[in-house]
């Protein structure tokens, strides 16, 4: 996908297969919508008057092969009241007009950008936003199938017409596609099946990024130097499974060489059987969505990248198949994290906090000035906050404002939690220093207070996107959650 910004006094010669044209729900007429309506012999403003469209957030009418212009279609886009424009709605409105330029058979879309925005959105940041969205729109999982390579979206180009040619719009658009193409390179690895995306899968495909973009460095590390490094928690998770486990390192280096580094840290399980504490069957292949928290972070690694971000990023990714066998963990056996600190593996599904703890005290070598760990970590998280919101826990209220500011305003919103004392004490057993699970409901925060235990030399914050990773029924497949977000929040550490 490519994206510019162009300049044209005369939009009916334009070179373009399709010309957007947005509207609020007045559908009034601008000086360059009357230069339209007029070549068109007035089909613009009799396709107005018929009622067919009315202007309605995220409505789109499409006029095909309209008179008097050269582009072949006209999608009207509605972009709602102008008084009630926001950051999220501006986004549900980018997400149908990517739905239908990416559906029809178009190869380069003009959108007209002459419509003055409320100050609610900001002119570079609508056009990031309506960027990534389209670039996203731009993806349809094809890779285990043979059926339907046909049906692979045929846009390659967007053009952004007489927008303001600044410095700032370039970046905007630039930034758009490169997290745009984050939250697919998040998606694609999410919807892999887990007999093809393994741990190793995943180490080779950080290799890869680290081949592709000369600022990150990829270091992986298998279940020999994990031993050595007495990683005994996250071992414990892939005992059962003839898939190596993997701590997956990809550094970045895009600021000055003593800065300290944002830590990402990604849940990488490959598949969730549960293991010996096996899951019930049904939706059970949904578990192959588990490294998704892996995923968003090497989605956002290769944006940054992309986008050549001015900071160092740390990410750290604890790859593993959680699979009931002989050689399996077993509910009451006790592991010793590389803290130091016994674990009693009360429920073997637990496991992503397994994972997870020792990534956490691994990640204290860096220094990092903040660590974020993503994770598909509770099913109680979805019954807190649905399929909407990210779960959020932090040690750090001004982490957490940052990275709540970074969903809004990205339109990849998270809700915080509470991580009080009071919930700790369901972790206490008589057998270990802790319990992997809690008893006593909140399961989201006491998996939270697990890791917090682990997360005590650093800022810190946990998100748990059980929820947000990946959609169900028709469109089931992974969402790219939360790179959005991320690179927001990285972003931000990069603005004076
Ligand atoms: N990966 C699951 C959490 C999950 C379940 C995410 C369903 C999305 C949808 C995690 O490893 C898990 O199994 N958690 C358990 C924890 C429990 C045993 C304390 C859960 O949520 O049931
Ligand atoms: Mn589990
Ligand atoms: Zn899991």
């Amino acid at each position: 996908m490519r994206a510019q910004l162009i300049h044209s006094d005369d939009i009916s010669n334009l070179l373009c297969d399709t010309l957007v044209i947005p509207f609020f729900k007045d559908l009034s007429l601008n000086a360059e919508n009357r230069k339209i309506d007029k070549s068109t012999g007035k089909q613009l403003s009799q396709l107005l008057a018929s009622n067919d469209f009315s202007g309605q957030l995220g409505e789109t009418t499409l006029l095909l092969v309209p008179n008097g212009i050269k582009a072949q279609r006209i999608v009207l886009w509605g972009l709602g009241d102008k008084d009630a424009l926001n950051r999220q709605s501006w986004s549900r409105a980018a997400d149908s007009l990517a739905s239908v330029i990416n559906q029809q058979k178009i190869k380069h879309a003009a959108i007209l950008s002459s419509l003055k925005l409320p100050k609610s959105v900001t002119n570079t940041w609508s056009l990031q936003q309506l960027i990534s969205r389209i670039t996203r729109g731009n993806y349809r999982y094809s890779t285990t199938k043979t059926s339907i390579k046909a049906k692979q979206p045929t846009l390659t180009k967007i053009s952004i017409v007489n927008g303001e040619n600044s410095t700032a719009n370039k970046r905007a658009i630039k930034a758009g596609l490169a997290i745009g193409k984050g939250i697919n390179t998040a998606r694609e690895l999410g919807n892999l099946p887990g007999n093809i995306c393994t741990p190793k899968y995943l180490s080779s495909e950080a290799r890869k990024l680290g081949r592709q973009h000369p600022s990150i460095k990829t270091t992986v590390l298998g279940e020999k130097q994990m031993k050595l490094l007495e990683m005994g928690s996250l071992l414990s998770v892939g005992y059962g499974s003839v898939e190596e486990s993997q701590l997956i390192i990809m550094n970045y280096q895009g600021g000055k060489k003593n800065q300290q580094p944002h830590a990402l840290v990604g849940k990488g399980i490959t598949f969730d059987s549960g293991g010996i504490s096996l899951k019930p069957g049904a939706k059970m292949d949904e578990m192959k969505f588990d490294m998704c928290g892996a995923a968003s972070v090497m989605g956002t690694m290769s944006a940054i990248a992309e986008m050549k971000l001015p900071i160092n990023v740390v990410a750290i990714i604890a790859a593993a198949e959680n699979m009931p066998s002989s050689r399996a963990t077993k509910p009451g056996d006790v592991v010793t994290s590389m803290s130091g600190k016994t674990i009693e593996v009360l429920n073997t599904d637990a496991e992503g906090r397994l994972v997870l703890c020792d990534a956490l005290t691994y990640v204290e070598r860096f220094k990092p000035a903040s660590v974020v760990d993503i994770a598909t970590l509770t099913g109680a998280c979805i019954m807190a906050l649905g399929h909407h919101a990210t779960g959020l826990l932090s040690n750090n209220d001004a982490l957490a404002e940052n990275l709540l500011k970074a969903g809004q305003d990205s339109a990849d919103r998270a809700w915080q939690l509470p991580l009080w004392d009071d919930y700790q004490k369901q972790l206490d057993t008589p057998f270990a220093d802790l319990g992997n699970i809690g008893a006593g409901g909140a399961g989201t925060i006491t998996a939270a207070c697990f890791l917090s235990q682990f997360a005590t030399q650093y800022p810190w914050a946990h998100l748990d996107i059980a929820g947000t990773a990946w959609n169900q029924g028709g469109g089931k497949g992974a969402s790219g959650r939360p790179v959005a977000m991320l690179c927001q929040y990285l972003m931000s550490h990069t603005e004076q």
